[in-house]
């Protein structure tokens, strides 16, 4: 099989569903839900819900007495959130930028914000408003992953260090807050309870194409000079054949607000 760069962009609420629903997804997401000590009663808010990926099982967890809050700035993802979570009546959804989060000071008991600041202008502010959300004794999951990580097996190991480069450098807002979540939660005010690293592993060259955005970012990196075009077409079709292995490391930082 040969395969050439793609332009397309997947559907991303597609995406993140299934990329959830996958062993590595599934298994830092039910130890990050684990480690919040989500209790009946609780309020918690889900920040950068996407298409309420987690909202089903949090408003399992804190019952028909609690409250889920799931904010996103993106209403395409917010409208399958509400979908998937119509017949909840605790879950409510709320349109916003994680800069300037729709609660009460002091009401969220648990909070978690999971693959969203590596997006977001400033990691600190956000965290800064997580910190007047939330009332003392909460506790706050952050999960980021650490781009500078990215290992692609190929035969040419310098294109492969030369994507990982481009993918922290150019794609990424901030490729490598995965290492940075305990100081910058120190700083906004938390205290750091729990770090625990990750490493999700793609051995299927489609799935890892998908999630790693191998095509589409080898792409752009060769269209802005960044990789010869030749190496990075080369590598891409390499990846195709044979065994395919790729990881990242996927830093979940549990911390608790004083
Ligand atoms: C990688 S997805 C993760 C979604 C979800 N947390 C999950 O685990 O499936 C990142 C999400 O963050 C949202 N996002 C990015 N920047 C944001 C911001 N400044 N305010 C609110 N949401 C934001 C995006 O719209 C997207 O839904």
């Amino acid at each position: 099989m040969s395969k050439t760069l793609g332009v397309s962009r997947p559907d991303q609420a597609s995406y993140m569903l299934r990329a959830a629903s996958e062993d590595a997804g599934r298994a830092y997401k039910q130890r990050l839900l684990d480690l919040l000590d989500l209790r009946a009663g609780h309020t918690v808010l889900d920040v950068g819900c996407g298409p309420g990926t987690d909202l089903p099982a949090l408003a399992e967890r804190v019952g028909v007495s609690g409250r889920v809050i799931g904010v996103d700035q993106d209403p395409a993802m917010l409208a399958t959130a509400r979908r998937r979570t119509a017949a909840m009546s605790t879950v409510d959804i709320r349109e916003a930028d994680a800069h300037a989060l729709p609660v009460e000071p002091r009401t969220v008991d648990r909070a978690k914000i999971d693959r969203v600041l590596m997006h977001v202008r400033s990691p600190a502010d956000v965290l800064a408003q997580l910190h007047t959300a939330t009332r003392p004794g909460a506790l706050i999951g952050l999960v980021e992953p650490d781009w500078d990580t990215l290992a692609v097996d190929a035969q040419d190991l310098e294109t492969s260090r030369a994507f990982t480069r481009y993918t922290t450098e150019k794609v990424v807002r901030h490729a490598t807050v995965g290492r940075r979540l305990a100081h910058l939660a120190v700083k906004a005010g938390f205290r750091v309870e729990t770090a625990i690293a990750t490493t999700p592993v793609f051995t299927d060259f489609e799935h890892g194409d998908h999630t790693l955005g191998l095509g589409r970012n080898m792409q752009q990196a060769i269209a802005e000079g960044h990789i010869d075009r030749t190496r990075g077409e080369a590598w891409f079709a390499g990846l195709a054949h044979g065994p395919f292995y790729a990881s990242f490391t996927l830093v979940t930082v549990v911390c608790s607000r004083p």
